[in-house]
């Protein structure tokens, strides 16, 4: 961008354009409305496990009906797409995860609740084995090492089920290489041409998942780190390569997780590559910002800033906890 010219004071007093509240609308430079928002949600199959998640306070893990109603709430306040993260019985995880290709699997029979509720809302699923994992990991574990390409043949399997179940937008969120173009290939072969993939491209090795480990029972099962696939926090190229890679190999949309430390990257992926950028404002993020207005050391207006501040680096949208409380917010 070529530098601003400014007229030297008073000629120019840029308070001028901050005096009222209409001339400041008049200038914004972004908007944030409910079309921007994805909201996450926790499901659970688990007699007693529904109700408030302790290091998210405000999120409960819901129960079908619980989806039900979570879905007409989202249409009621034009939130486009729901994201299911399902909360499976600990002991049905298994070290070979076959649970995640279940059509009973409690994630899809979110899904079919959600369709079955209200068919236009868009649903967003999450591509990755952790939930139905013995070890808590993304991807297949044989002796410790996070197999690649049987994860990614693990992962297929799973993706075509979530689309047969009806799922309109897949969220790969393993960070398996090559994971994107085996889901776009066997999408299109299977006849699901038009189900879109929103890929985690740049997921970086995060300490701020912390809340949601804990929300889908991961926490104490977790074997090591997830440092072998996910990112680097320390790393701005390798996250612009992965994100060029997903869309070379068929992602339509793209992310950046987490999102309030990672705005350069947001920016970064916008104006390199121009496509659909979300990013995910996570567990932990929302647990800081909402710990922090429970406690009345912030206002409520940070969770609205805080999702603007998405728009303003570039991100078309945001998926956060936040969701409909900031769009009961801006209606
Ligand atoms: C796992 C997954 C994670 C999140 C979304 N999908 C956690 C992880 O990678 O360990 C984190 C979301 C959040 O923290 O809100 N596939």
């Amino acid at each position: 961008m070529a530098s601003p010219i400014i007229a030297p004071f008073p000629a120019s007093r840029l308070r001028r354009l901050r005096r009222t509240a209409n001339i400041r609308a008049m200038v914004s430079e972004r908007n944030l409305t409910p079309a921007n928002l994805i909201w996450p949600i926790f499901v659970t199959e688990v007699p007693g496990a529904e109700g408030e998640i302790a290091s998210m306070p405000g999120v409960e893990r819901l129960t079908l009906d619980g989806v039900r109603r979570a879905a007409e709430r989202a249409a009621r306040l034009n939130i486009p797409a729901i994201c299911i993260f399902p909360h499976s019985d600990q002991d049905s995880r298994t070290e070979g995860c076959e649970r995640a290709w279940d059509p009973d699997n409690i994630g899809n029979l979110a899904i079919r609740a959600v369709k079955e509720e209200v068919p236009d809302l868009a649903v967003m699923t999450d591509i990755a084995l952790d939930p139905y994992n013995a070890n808590g990991h993304d991807g297949l574990v044989v002796d410790g090492e996070i197999l690649n390409d049987e994860t990614v043949e693990a992962l297929v399997r799973m993706a075509l089920v979530q689309a047969e179940c009806g799922a309109d937008i897949l969220g790969p969120s393993d960070m398996m290489d090559g994971r994107i173009a085996a889901l776009r290939a066997a999408l299109e072969r299977e006849g699901h041409k038009h189900v879109a993939i929103l890929s985690y491209a740049a997921k970086f090795a995060s300490a701020f998942y912390g809340p949601f480990r804990d929300a889908v029972g991961a926490s104490g099962r977790l074997v090591g780190d997830k440092k072998t696939y996910q990112i680097n926090p320390a790393n701005r190229g390798e996250a612009i390569r992965c994100v060029a890679r997903d869309l070379a190999e068929g992602a339509d949309m793209v992310m950046v997780k987490p999102g309030m430390p990672y705005l350069d990257i947001c920016q970064a992926v916008k104006e390199e590559f121009g496509a659909p950028t979300f990013a995910y404002q996570v567990s932990g993020e929302y647990a800081m910002l909402e710990g922090a207005i429970r406690n009345g050391w912030l206002s409520r207006e940070a969770m609205v800033e805080s999702l603007l501040c998405f728009r303003r680096a570039g991100c078309d949208g945001i998926l956060s906890y936040f969701a409909p409380t900031v769009a009961e917010m801006l209606a």
